[in-house]
């Protein structure tokens, strides 16, 4: 019965009698049972090929990518962690440290918008940023990454090859973004439970799901094959401490989407901490911990974590409350808007949700390694 049920709300998560035609991608990548193959998306002016995947990964792990020859993508979205770098924040050329936590680059292909707040459009467009970012790779422009990646003999035949032309910014963000689209994770230990194998997670792991689905409520957000919405929400994330990052309000200027950060996916979350867009909790302890508190007050809180609430207008209106009355804590209006949902969860409950969560490690991006050379 209950898996009936998860079925109903897990719709479109491949079962492992689904055959997943993967033929139009070059048979390049083969999704792993639990990813939905109509939600991939491979961009019409870049289709996927062995060919490309292979310049893509050499060119992911090259450090002369950067000014001074010391950082690649690798460098924080590293293989043995899932793709990430284990950091609370990245650290680029020069040791710069930066504003934001590397999130995992697994099942990017399923995503069209890119970064914690959205603003690259596509997989394609993401590749080139951190190429000119003046605290990640450091090059002072992308005529000058094209000139050096020109200039290295193996690489301008490989571009050749492969595009059938002289070395451009755009075709070396399309490499990188097809091999990208390979580092797939599924056949996590809930996708063989969900395809009928009964014993695959733990009592713990199933009581774990229910309660995400039900009394915790994660699934307002963190739903689909993918654990994700992919939308934009205020969990409070750094409103208590002295600096706040806007978020998503930095790409569309909407007064809701002030602190606001895209939902991530869930999938190989135990190995990817520590967690959030700053790196702030710890762990999936602290992460459940977090989310038991109702998150953090702020005007801005998503009507989902601060419910019941009269949505977006009633929490501005009681913001600019705050702002002309004296005594502002007194208001009763101000106590409803920082009077946090709190899920109340036991400690067996929060036991269940991380050991829910552990059961989302997978399989599909293991096998990648740098490769043995490089292009000279
Ligand atoms: C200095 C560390 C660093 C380097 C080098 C770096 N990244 Fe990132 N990457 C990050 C951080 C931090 C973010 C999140 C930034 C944000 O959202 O504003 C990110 C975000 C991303 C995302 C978005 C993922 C998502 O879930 O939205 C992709 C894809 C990505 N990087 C790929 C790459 C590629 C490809 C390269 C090499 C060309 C690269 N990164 C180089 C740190 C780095
Ligand atoms: C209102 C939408 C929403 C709800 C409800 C929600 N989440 Fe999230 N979740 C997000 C967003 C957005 C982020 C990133 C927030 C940030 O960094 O500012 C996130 C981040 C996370 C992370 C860290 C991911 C990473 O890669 O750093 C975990 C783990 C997580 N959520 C688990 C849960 C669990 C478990 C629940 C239920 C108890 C839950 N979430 C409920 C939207 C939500």
């Amino acid at each position: 019965m209950l898996i009936g049920l998860l079925w109903v709300l897990f719709q479109g998560t491949a079962g492992a009698e689904d055959v997943i035609d993967t033929s139009d991608w070059g048979a390049v990548i083969t999704l792993p049972v639990g990813l939905d193959a109509e939600e991939f998306f491979v961009p019409a002016d870049n289709s996927l090929s062995k060919a490309k995947v292979e310049l893509g990964r050499s060119l992911f792990f090259d450090v002369r990518l950067s000014y001074d020859n010391t950082i690649s993508c690798a460098t924080c979205h590293a293989p043995q962690f899932a793709f990430t770098d284990k950091r609370r924040v990245s650290i680029g050329i020069n040791s710069q440290i930066g504003g934001r936590s590397a999130p995992a680059i697994i099942n990017r292909g399923f995503s069209q918008e890119q970064f914690w707040d959205g603003r690259a459009e596509s997989l394609e467009a993401q590749a080139i940023g951190p190429m000119t970012n003046p605290i990640e790779m450091g090059m002072p422009s992308h005529e000058f990454v094209v000139h050096k990646v020109a200039g290295i003999e193996g690489y301008r035949k490989w571009f050749k090859s492969v595009f059938d032309r002289d070395v451009q910014i755009d075709d070396i963000g399309r490499a990188i973004a097809s091999f990208e689209r390979t580092l797939v994770s599924g056949n996590s230990p809930l996708d063989k439970y969900l395809a009928g194998e009964e014993g695959a997670i733990s009592e713990s792991a199933k009581r774990g799901f229910e309660l995400f689905d039900g009394k915790a409520r994660c699934t307002q957000c963190h739903s689909g094959a993918l654990f994700t919405d992919e939308t934009y929400h205020n969990l409070g994330i750094d409103w208590d401490g002295t600096e706040v990052d806007l978020g998503r309000y930095l790409v569309t200027g909407r007064a809701d989407d002030i602190g606001a950060f895209k939902t991530p996916t869930l999938r190989e979350i135990a190995l990817t901490a520590p967690y959030m867009h700053d790196g702030s909790l710890a762990t999936l302890e602290d992460t459940i911990e977090f989310y038991d508190q109702g998150g953090i007050a702020n005007p801005f809180l998503d009507v989902e974590m601060a419910r019941p609430s009269g949505g977006l207008e009633m929490m501005l209106e009681m913001f600019e409350d705050k702002g002309n009355t004296d005594d502002s804590s007194q208001s009763p209006e101000t106590a409803k808007m920082t009077d946090l949902e709190k899920l109340n969860l036991t400690s067996q409950e929060r036991a269940d949700l991380v050991s829910f969560l552990k059961a989302l490690s997978g399989q599909g991006w293991q096998h990648i390694e740098p490769p043995k050379s490089y292009p000279q």
